[in-house]
């Protein structure tokens, strides 16, 4: 059992979304002088995925990677949905087993384990772990009672965003050695994972991973295992601008599952999940703390010229690149700012560079767009910020994290209930209610109307 004890949120209005909540919270800042950065999460975007998951993977159970926000928010919301959870460490599995999630809805995805957490996994009976070399093979043999392995096997994941098979993953021949070597030792090897990379652009390579999968298996049957679990990893878009959409990626994924792992293989099919999750349900607003004008080399300007085209605009705000972006580092993020007041119509615009608050020249946060001049204690917003970013920021230099403000509609919270008391209905259809308890139907396509006035928050 689950409860939302342990984290405060508001429901939000009919008729009013996450934006109406940033609206007033930097409306209550006007007169103040406190206007740290801060987020806003829908934990209904959450439910949203989620339902749009079912909808459209429905072979594919969902093992949330929690190293992509591991907010207790968020962890709770999919555990009070029955998700499973990717952990990779023993601090991610405290977590989620201390929201009452059973070992059973866990699997520890880290080929390179400490022995220590080894030992935590098992003496906490998370049984499921991957693994991609002998050497793995033999902590686990020594150090867990009745681990059922998973061999993670490497990917094309040339064109994702962010590369995994670099560092993890076996090559076919050498999946025949860990297979051999794992019989040797009396080890028990349920399945097969992958990853195709975080960000992933070519959904081919599923494709490929899956063909792959099945050669594993095969090599596995040779040798007397009976695998009955395929994990597909992450790699999913977090929202709807990215370049592949998560239909066309699922478009390639359900025929090759069929193909190659046919609902009467009894094969169990699991995912992880993080990006897809979180990325959309996140909007970080940040504070414009320090400005600079600079004015380009003459260039020979016509006399009309009041001087203003030559200037370039420097945004210094109150978080950066050590802070929320450091998915700019760490993951390749591209983030485009906008202004919370908007522009008029005729409104002169600039070429701006924005900055985090530390004294490091690495913290840029835009190298160059094209803003209106804005004043300090004027806002920039971020959207799409909810994977790769709380989870791995850090307070140099003394700049706190943002608070997060979590947010939820009526209904999704209702929905939320209805699926934890009674799990996911059969079938998830775009616009049928019918099919969903409540208003769970309509919660899949639920897109509520932004609203100028200030929401009421209970
Ligand atoms: C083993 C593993 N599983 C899942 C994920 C989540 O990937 P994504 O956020 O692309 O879905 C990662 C990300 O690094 C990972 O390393």
């Amino acid at each position: 059992m689950t409860s939302f004890d342990n984290f405060e949120f508001s429901f939000l209005e009919e008729g009013f979304c996450a934006r109406d909540i940033i609206d007033q919270k930097i409306n209550e800042s006007t007169y103040s002088d406190d206007k740290d950065a801060f987020y806003v999460a829908d934990l209904g975007d959450v439910l949203k995925k989620h339902l749009r998951w079912a909808r459209v993977l429905p072979r594919v159970t969902p093992f949330y990677a929690v190293k992509c926000n591991d907010s207790r928010a968020v962890v709770e919301t999919l555990a009070t949905l029955g998700a499973g959870f990717d952990c990779a460490s023993k601090t991610e599995i405290q977590l989620v087993q201390s929201l009452g999630v059973e070992p059973s809805r866990i699997i520890y995805a880290n080929p390179c384990k400490q022995v220590s957490q080894i030992k935590y996994a098992s003496a906490h009976g998370v049984q499921m772990m991957t693994f991609d070399s002998e050497v793995e093979l033999m902590k686990v043999a020594r150090s867990h009672d009745n681990a059922k392995l998973v061999l993670r096997i490497a990917t094309d994941d040339s064109k994702a965003v962010c590369r995994l098979s670099v560092k993890f993953g076996a090559t076919l021949k050498g999946s025949r050695l860990l297979l051999e070597r794992a019989k040797e030792l009396g080890l028990d090897i349920i399945g097969v994972s992958f990853h195709v990379g975080s960000g992933c652009t070519d959904p081919e390579t599923y494709a490929q991973a899956i063909a792959d999968a099945r050669c594993v298996f095969d090599m596995g049957a040779e040798l007397g295992y009976n695998m009955t679990l395929l994990d597909i990893g992450g790699g999913f878009p977090g929202s709807d601008d990215s370049k592949l959409k998560f239909e066309e990626i699922t478009a390639v994924i359900n025929p090759a599952l069929d193909k190659y792992f046919p609902v009467d293989s009894g094969v169990r099919i699991i995912a992880e999940p993080g990006r897809f999750y979180v990325a959309s349900a996140y909007m970080l607003a940040v504070n414009i703390i320090a400005k600079k004008v600079n004015m380009k080399e003459q260039s020979g300007s016509d006399d009309e010229d009041d001087g203003t085209n030559d200037r370039t605009l420097m945004y210094y705000v109150n978080d950066g690149v050590y802070g929320s972006f450091n998915c700019i580092l760490f993951d390749h993020a591209h983030v485009t700012p906008i202004v919370h007041k908007k522009p008029k119509p005729d409104e002169r615009m600039y070429p701006c560079s924005i900055w985090g608050p530390t004294c490091d020249g690495l913290d840029r946060i835009v190298e160059l767009c094209t803003l209106p001049d804005r004043q300090v204690g004027d806002w920039l917003l971020f959207e799409n910020m909810g994977a790769y970013t709380v989870a791995a920021s850090s307070t140099f230099n003394g700049f706190q994290k943002p608070d997060i403000y979590y947010v939820m509609s009526r209904s999704a919270w209702q929905c939320m209930q209805q699926i934890h008391a009674h799990g996911m209905p059969a079938l998830v259809e775009e616009q049928s209610p019918g099919n969903m308890p409540g208003h769970c139907g309509r919660e899949s396509t639920l897109e509520l109307p932004a609203k100028s006035c200030a929401a009421r928050v209970l």
